[in-house]
């Protein structure tokens, strides 16, 4: 089984599967940040689970980039007690760790952050504001500072959370960021600020510290082609260490019409990765979609709402050719069972037809 074999990477402990967790927002860090009993077990049963990578949710490089009530924090010294007692236990089980880092821009609700929420460019439906040049510098130090933080919690890497239109797909966006001071407008622009994030990752971090970027190849203001530009020029740099594209749906076509005579997954799969891993996530449920994915040529599958289902999905897949996750909805008693703590279930509760009510 393709899935059983350790994933080698070019810097850093290789994974001892192809398994990994998909960062996984769960709602159950305390109001500032710091990490609660509930998220601890959450991620350690997974690491107990099998899978060869744990990572956290998104985790939010700065107070003012926060996203979501009850998210995982790693922009004060305050969350390193926590950040370090998890990274131990992943550490343990045999699992890499790393920690999504996260600023969610525009979409910072203001309430949660106590002001108005900043983004590459002027957005009058949130209210958000563009920053001036000098900030931008100030945001890509809060992502170092942050990937700086994960390491010296004991974290094997971090992940750069480029997808799902937070703070770096804002200035990813190409419908929306105009910006004429060298932080936007053409692709060069637009892609500076993430380059910018992993150079600076990268000269801050020791050297065999794992760094990957999640990117969405399409929606958000992103174009699929200058998405897999970007990948193979990132690839072709040797400055990461991984790709996660976040399709949602692994096997799924392009939205683009002219791009259908492959899958979307399959813009990517092909180009030269010179070392660089690439991962799929979306839609892998089971033992036959986690093969489908590696035989379409991802080196790693992330698993998300299988891994919410069954804390042990890499033990299980691994273990059988036919398991396939629990069909829904679930009860809660069946997520808490699972180790999901009463925020986690309420926060699934929301995801229609994942819950039965
Ligand atoms: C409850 C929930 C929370 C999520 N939180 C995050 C997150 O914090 N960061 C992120 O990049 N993606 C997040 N995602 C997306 C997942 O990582 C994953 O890409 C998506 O669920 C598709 O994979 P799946 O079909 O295996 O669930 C979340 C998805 C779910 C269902």
């Amino acid at each position: 089984m393709r899935a059983a074999s350790p994933l080698s990477l070019l810097r850093g402990p290789a994974w001892k599967n192809r398994i990994a967790l998909a960062p996984l927002t769960n709602q159950q860090s305390h109001a500032d940040g710091t990490l609660s009993d509930d998220e601890y077990r959450w991620l350690t049963m997974r690491a107990h689970g099998g899978f060869g990578l744990v990572m956290t949710c998104a985790a939010h490089v700065s107070a003012t980039g926060q996203g979501f009530p009850g998210q995982l924090g790693i922009w004060s010294q305050a969350h390193m007690p926590g950040l370090a007692r998890l990274a131990d236990a992943i550490r343990e089980t045999g699992a890499v760790s790393s920690v999504q880092l996260h600023h969610a821009g525009r979409r910072s609700p203001p309430e949660l952050i106590g002001g108005q929420p900043v983004c590459a460019f002027d957005d009058p439906e949130t209210g958000a504001r563009a920053v001036a040049t000098g900030e931008v510098e100030v945001l890509v130090e809060g992502f170092v500072s942050a990937g700086i933080r994960a390491q010296e919690a004991g974290f094997d890497g971090v992940e750069i959370h480029g997808a799902h239109g937070y703070l770096v797909g804002q200035f990813l966006d190409a419908e929306n960021n105009h910006r004429t001071d060298g932080w936007g407008g053409d692709a060069t622009g637009r892609t500076r600020f993430l380059k910018a994030i992993i150079d600076g990752l990268r000269a801050s971090t020791r050297p065999d510290f794992q760094i990957g970027v999640r990117l969405s190849p399409e929606r958000f203001g992103i174009d699929t082609m200058s998405t897999r530009t970007l990948v193979g020029d990132l690839m072709c740099e040797g400055c990461l260490d991984y790709v996660d594209l976040s399709l949602w749906d692994t096997f799924k076509q392009p939205v683009d019409p002219a791009l259908q005579d492959r899958t979307l997954f399959g813009w990517f799969s092909d180009l030269p990765r010179h070392g660089t891993r690439l991962g799929a996530t979306g839609r892998i449920s089971g033992s036959a979609t986690l093969e489908a994915a590696l035989s379409a040529g991802a080196d790693f599958a992330m698993i998300g709402r299988g891994a919410v289902l069954h804390h042990d999905f890499a033990r299980r897949t691994l273990g059988s050719s036919a398991f396939a996750s629990r069909a829904l909805p679930v009860t809660r008693e069946t997520l808490a069972a699972e180790g999901l703590g009463p925020a986690f279930v309420d926060y699934m509760s929301r995801w229609k037809g994942f819950v039965a009510e």
